[in-house]
């Protein structure tokens, strides 16, 4: 299917089709929704998990040293000081002052080719709104009364574990990104494993930030989960294990089948102080290119803060050259959610078989939900059901599998299109005679006979 670089009907047959069959439906929706927030739903939850499991299989197991991690959501509240977070996380806000409607300034600029971005400072950012205002109006009133830009902290509190004191006056917060976890078991994990600098901790978890705008379906959430490594390096080694991980991490994506066309790199504009590099990996989504990953070279900022607000030692001493250390940091950070955007951007498509048009979720093997829908050709034929229900049972101790009878077989099969399933296996009435099912490839179309004794192997 031939992709324009924006494409707001794809975007909407993405969105319709995640919620009809079952795999995003959005937050809350009983009681009106709840924003930035979506729930996944049956096949939603498998291909997340596939996504992970991939991440996790190139990022872990496919490594020698590098080493997973599940750390608490909630941390104590000097973790998200000393991070710089509570003083420094925020989106740029402004609001109408007609309606009352929240903006981030950046995306309104950005609607009226202006460039802002949340590291500039508040000088800059309202003289380049205020230098664009008369362009700017309001999407719900269309009324161009905006306030002045402010701050607006992205970081969630709780009061969790917090029952003696005012907890909005104390409070602690939601993570807002992974990686601070990894730093805070940095010494954990170098004094429990056999991991030596240069070494890598991994982790996969829920992160939430505040947006004031979460928009673009599960492009920009408020809860999300995020896949985080953090590669700790000798001060000296930091810019070519960069340049290793830059490299890698776009192979990742043509590995898992994405078209290099639909990537891009782009280099931030503004860097936090102490990063030395950072560059995205963009994806063609259907808004056009836009953040998919973050490959960032840190320093030895995260640390060091933390061993000055804790007190402890974080330095790390190499036995080999006897040199004494705060290790520096290459990360690479990918949202799940987006990922899994992209992925349904990328594999969806459309074409026409047998005289009609149908849509198809292409997704490689590995990501595909269901591995394989079973069905007997009629379901009121007792003896095909039995026998569709022994194939079904045995494939289902391997793989992700599905019983369908549901409507005729046509039906099920726009029906495991749409979902992405690899395989329709139909028992028929030759299977009585001759153990033989047929297999229909979800791509082509085509149909072929095999063995009961082989279909394990050929569905492998
Ligand atoms: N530890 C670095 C970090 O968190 P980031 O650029 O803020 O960096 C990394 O986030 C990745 O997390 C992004 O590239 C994106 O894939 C994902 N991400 C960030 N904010 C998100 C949001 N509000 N909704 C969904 N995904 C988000």
């Amino acid at each position: 299917m031939e992709r324009t670089e924006k494409d707001p009907a794809l975007m909407e047959k993405i969105v319709s089709l995640a919620k009809r069959r079952g795999f995003i439906y959005p937050g809350s929706e009983i009681y009106g929704g709840f924003g930035g927030v979506y729930d996944y739903g049956p096949y939603g939850v498998e291909l997340a998990q596939n996504i992970r499991a991939a991440w996790w299989k190139a990022m872990v197991q496919d490594e020698d040293n590098i080493v997973g991690l599940d750390s608490g959501i909630v941390t104590h509240p000097k973790v998200w000081e000393a991070s710089g977070h509570v003083s420094g996380f925020s989106d740029p806000l402004v609001e109408c002052k007609e309606c009352h409607t929240r903006y981030r300034a950046d995306h309104l600029l950005e609607a009226v080719d202006a460039f802002a971005d949340e590291k500039m400072s508040d000088e800059e950012i309202n003289a380049i709104f205020d230098g664009k205002r008369g362009e700017i109006a309001c999407a719900q009133c269309g009324k161009k009364n905006f306030t002045e830009v402010k701050r607006f902290n992205l970081l969630a509190q709780t009061n969790l574990g917090n029952f003696a004191s005012d907890w909005t006056k104390e409070p602690t917060y939601l993570r807002g990104e992974t990686c601070q976890g990894i730093y805070l078991n940095f010494k954990n994990v170098v004094d429990s494993s056999r991991v030596k600098v240069p070494f890598g901790i991994a982790q996969v978890g829920k992160a939430f930030r505040n947006e004031i705008a979460p928009r673009q379906f599960i492009f920009r959430l408020r809860e999300l989960t995020q896949m985080e490594m953090q590669m700790f390096v000798a001060p000296a080694d930091e810019m070519k294990v960069y340049e290793e991980w830059r490299e890698r991490r776009w192979q990742y994506y043509l590995d898992l089948g994405f078209k290099p066309e639909n990537l891009n790199w782009h280099e931030h504009e503004n860097l936090v102080f102490y990063a030395k590099a950072a560059w995205d990996i963009e994806y063609k989504f259907p808004f056009g290119f836009k953040e998919l990953e973050g490959v960032h070279a840190r320093g030895n900022y995260d640390l060091t803060q933390h061993q000055t607000f804790s007190g402890q030692d974080l330095s790390y001493f190499d036995q080999e050259t006897k040199e004494r250390f705060i290790p520096h940091v290459v990360e690479t950070s990918v949202g799940l959610d987006r990922t899994f955007l992209a992925v349904l951007t990328e594999f969806y498509d459309e074409d026409d078989l047998g005289g009609e048009t149908r849509a198809v979720l292409r997704l490689p093997k590995k990501l595909a939900p269901i591995k394989a829908a079973v069905s007997p050709l009629l379901r009121n034929k007792p003896e095909l059901v039995l026998k569709a229900r022994e194939v079904y049972a045995m494939l289902k101790k391997e793989m992700m599998c599905e019983w369908d009878d549901n409507g005729n077989i046509g039906k099920r099969y726009r029906r495991q299109d749409e979902i992405g399933t690899p395989a329709c296996v139909t028992i028929d009435f030759e299977t009585l005679e001759n153990d033989t099912v047929t297999v229909r490839d979800r791509d082509t179309g085509e149909q072929k006979r095999v063995a009961v004794s082989e279909l394990m192997a050929v569905l492998r």
